[in-house]
């Protein structure tokens, strides 16, 4: 069975299963376990072929291979009874999908994960081998009992907790080197902001203040500090490290809508508090490894209302950032929690810092996966955003960074592969690009992922970056640099 490493998730988001924008839609992926949980079942009951079988094979085969249609690979993981699709969570919708996430927990089983190219043939064995799985799997790996049902594109896997305080896994493409000078005094100093009042002691305002001037003048104006907080980190991720580099996206953000000096201290004061609540969430809850009950997930979600009550109750804060600690998991449409009421809107400010949140939680190493890379990050934020996240704020953010430079060597949903060539401003996830053939030498002609079908639909999105090996030279299919005047 493949084994993932689970750590405390301070900052994981919940998405909406409904209604998400048409463009890079994700499945939901409730359906697709409910379907899991019914082929088990029938497999239990009736012979292969069996009308009831292949009518429920057909509907989860149906799900699969939309989803692998824009992806090549589909992920559920179920972290504390939160399914997970791809990294990002929703919730089970009601006392049914609880139980299937328990039955899936009880079996041992926390992640399924289909490739492109699975088979129903696969999907079969799979529903059966769950049904097996009851009776336990022997001394044989999971894997292995899976190969030789002829199953090569799908994996269960189990998570355990990680427990560390430091460094989590060497995730590949982590970038290497020490820390930036001022982003690791500011992380000491986060550090021993939170501790302070983990200990149940006042808010020191004073380290906090300095923070913020240390993350204004001299974090953001490091390139290499900035690197290494929009990159996937190599460390782990507590809640102070967090908070951090939510503060320095935030900031990134609040510079790019071109907020004042004022505005951009409270945005990142704001930022830096937002979590502070979970020092009152009991840590055996916040490293909790299994599914949460009722009272746990309350509890956990009151860090929002503890985070309130800590900053009101401190003089000296910044009038928004109460405000920003309290709505910070809220949904531009009055979802979210705490439930305030569906036409509660969160303040401009706080919708700032939950896409900077969402965003480094996809990126921190805290996990029961391995981080998502900075584009795969923002194009999960571009899937969620008018349900979960505002929008424009995704666009700016999306173009304060550029994902994928000129040069950049790139695979497609339609699996071509091709070099950046042109950024498209108004699109930043959406680049031209040459296209070449295998060998990456001969080039096929130029493509504007930006380009839409007959239904308004984009016809390509980018998946993901793909390393240069050595020796490669792709300046060749660049346009020639503007002569100089
Ligand atoms: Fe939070």
């Amino acid at each position: 069975m493949t084994t993932t490493l689970a750590t405390p998730s301070p900052g994981r988001e919940h998405a909406s299963p409904t209604e998400a924008p048409s463009d890079l839609q994700p499945s939901d992926p409730l359906p697709l376990l409910r379907g899991f949980a019914g082929l088990r079942r029938l497999t239990g009951m009736y012979p292969p072929g069996h009308p009831t079988i292949v009518q429920k094979l057909r509907e989860i085969d149906d799900m699969v291979q939309r989803h692998l249609q824009s992806a090549p690979d589909l992920r559920i993981d179920i972290i504390r009874g939160d399914v997970h699709l791809d990294g990002v969570a929703y919730r089970p919708d009601g006392q049914r999908t609880e139980q299937i996430v328990q039955e899936l927990i009880d079996l041992g089983v926390h992640s399924i994960h289909i490739r492109r190219g699975v088979e129903r043939d696969e999907l079969h064995a799979v529903g059966e081998f769950l049904w097996q799985m009851r009776e336990g799997t022997g001394d044989e790996s999971v894997e292995a009992l899976l190969a030789r049902r002829n199953v090569r594109h799908v994996s269960l896997g189990r998570i355990v907790p990680l427990d560390t305080r430091w460094r989590a896994m060497e995730w590949l493409d982590a970038p290497a080197g020490p820390l930036d000078p001022s982003y690791s005094e500011s992380l000491a100093l986060a550090q021993q902001t939170f501790e302070t009042v983990g200990t149940g002691r006042e808010l020191d305002l004073v380290t906090v203040r300095d923070l913020v001037q240390l993350l204004i003048h001299k974090v953001a104006r490091s390139n290499a500090a900035l690197a290494q907080i929009l990159a996937v980190k190599q460390y782990e991720n507590l809640t102070y490290c967090h908070s951090v580099n939510v503060a320095m996206i935030s900031l990134l953000l609040g510079k790019r809508l071109g907020f004042d000096e004022p505005t951009t201290a409270a945005l990142v004061e704001g930022a830096l508090l937002h979590d502070i609540g979970k020092t009152r969430v009991p840590l055996e809850i916040l490293k909790k490894p299994g599914a949460l009950d009722k009272q746990e997930r309350r509890m956990i979600e009151a860090h929002t209302r503890f985070g309130a009550e800590i900053l009101v109750g401190t003089e000296g804060v910044r009038p928004l950032t109460p405000t920003v600690a309290l709505e910070h998991h809220r949904s531009v449409t009055g979802r979210g929690y705490p439930d305030l009421g569906d036409s509660a809107v969160p303040h401009a400010v706080s919708q700032i810092v939950s896409v900077a949140d969402v965003y480094e939680a996809m990126t921190g190493a805290r996990s029961y996966r391995a981080p998502s890379l900075p584009e795969q990050a923002c194009l999960v934020l571009a899937t969620i955003a008018g349900e979960r996240l505002n929008t424009a704020l995704v666009k700016a953010f999306a173009s304060a960074v550029t994902f994928f430079p000129i040069g950049s060597l790139v695979r497609t949903t339609r699996d071509e592969i091709g070099v950046v060539v042109r950024t498209n401003p108004a699109d930043p996830l959406h680049p031209v690009l040459t296209l070449l053939d295998e060998s990456l030498a001969v080039p096929l002609g130029e493509v504007d992922t930006a380009s839409r079908d007959a239904s308004g639909r984009y016809e390509r999105h980018i998946v993901e970056t793909l390393r240069v090996r050595e020796g490669l030279d792709l300046t060749r299919f660049l346009p020639p640099e503007p002569a100089e005047a």
